[in-house]
């Protein structure tokens, strides 16, 4: 089986590259490399020693996408645009890139007649919680121009199938994801200043920024800071075979994969001290606009369709973050 990996040179992309082509799958990375390095596909080669067809391109190309797909059997589509402060400043770039780069991608799949499809949702679909923890039938609606990209391919990918009901379609919905291949080889290399917690504690472990800020301690959760569902790049990664797997049938599906429990960033923070005996100054700021006090998956539906459960603890996903920053202190140079 030969499958095409829209942004496969990314984070969770290479990772995913790794599982599925420790599991026998060929694959083709289609990516702009517009927030990744092709060293990330030299090193997925290199821990796998399996080869990486790479075809620099875009996926808002149509015609260039149609040609680059062809004799490929499925697609996991990763490629897009995935911070949500710049989505607010930026959101016709963010509604070009993943809403028509989606609609390219799914013509010039079906000029080829290939209907397979894993696509790269987002917790961010479900917005401020109506009850918690959230499961796939809790009403969905975001907040920003990014959750809201998410949600319209959603919503396509429903639509499609509604309209040729031949499609295999899973939709996963990501809470947070952390850590590193156990090699240190690829891992996660935001440019400029990290966006997410985890890059950036690792980026003041190693001595790249001073200390972190924490975005408030008044929220309503047990040490007052944000609480998230962090779930392991690797468990991720493997998350996504076990969907190609379960596409025997026609279905469109939109699964969780989170690891059910809830951390606090101090929980977070101390747990990267314990791993890797680095200290990390923190000071408290005040909440970043529009964050969430809490929110954590009910990830039953992925144990129960895809016999897929989160393996890696929260001390592991620490370790691995700084097994990979360590190795490469300044990411993929
Ligand atoms: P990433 O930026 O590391 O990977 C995305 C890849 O897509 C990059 O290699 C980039 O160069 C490529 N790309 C972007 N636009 C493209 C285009 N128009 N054509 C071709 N390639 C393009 O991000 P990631 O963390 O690996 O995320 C992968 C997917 O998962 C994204 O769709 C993201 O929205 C989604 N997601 C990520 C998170 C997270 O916290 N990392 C959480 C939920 C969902
Ligand atoms: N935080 C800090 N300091 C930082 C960064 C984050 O205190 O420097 C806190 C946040 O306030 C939050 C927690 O750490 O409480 C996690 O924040 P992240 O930015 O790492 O993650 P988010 O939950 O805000 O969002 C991420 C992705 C979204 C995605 C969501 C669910 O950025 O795109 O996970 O998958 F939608």
């Amino acid at each position: 089986m030969k499958i095409f990996i829209t942004g496969g040179a990314g984070y969770i992309g290479s990772h995913t590259c790794v599982e599925l082509l420790n599991a026998g799958y060929e694959v083709v990375v289609y990516d702009n490399l517009s927030n990744s390095s092709p060293q990330a596909l030299q090193r997925v080669e290199k821990i796998t020693g399996k080869s990486v067809q790479f075809i620099q391109g875009d996926i808002r190309d149509e015609t260039v996408t149609t040609e680059a797909i062809q004799g490929c059997d499925g697609v996991i589509h990763f490629a897009g645009l995935k911070a949500v402060g710049e989505s607010v400043a930026k959101p016709l770039d963010y509604y070009e890139n993943n809403v028509y780069g989606t609609l390219c991608l799914l013509r010039a799949m079906q000029s080829n007649n290939i209907k397979t499809i894993v696509f790269s949702s987002s917790a961010t679909v479900y917005g401020d919680p109506e009850y918690l923890p959230f499961d796939e039938i809790h009403p969905l609606r975001t907040t920003n121009p990014y959750g809201q990209t998410k949600l319209v391919i959603e919503e396509i990918l429903r639509d499609l199938y509604k309209s040729d009901t031949s499609w295999k379609i899973m939709i996963l919905r990501y809470f947070n994801p952390v850590g590193a291949h156990e090699s240190g080889l690829i891992g996660e290399d935001p440019q400029g200043l990290p966006n997410n917690l985890m890059p950036f504690v690792a980026q003041v472990a190693i001595g790249r920024r001073e200390s972190l800020n924490v975005f408030g301690d008044d929220y309503d959760t047990h040490d007052g800071t944000g609480v998230r569902d962090y779930i392991h790049v690797m468990d991720l990664a493997s998350g996504h075979l076990k969907a190609l797997e379960a596409l025997t049938f026609p279905q469109c599906t939109a699964i969780n994969l989170g690891s059910g429990i809830g951390y606090s960033v101090l929980d977070l923070v101390n747990a990267f001290i314990k791993a890797t005996d680095k200290p990390i100054p923190f000071i408290i700021t005040p909440r970043r606009e529009g964050d969430i006090a809490e929110f954590y998956a009910d990830p039953t539906l992925a144990k129960n369709l895809l016999g897929w459960s989160a393996q890696r603890n929260l001390d592991q996903m620490c370790r691995d973050t700084w097994n990979f920053q360590s190795q490469n202190p300044q990411g993929y140079v």
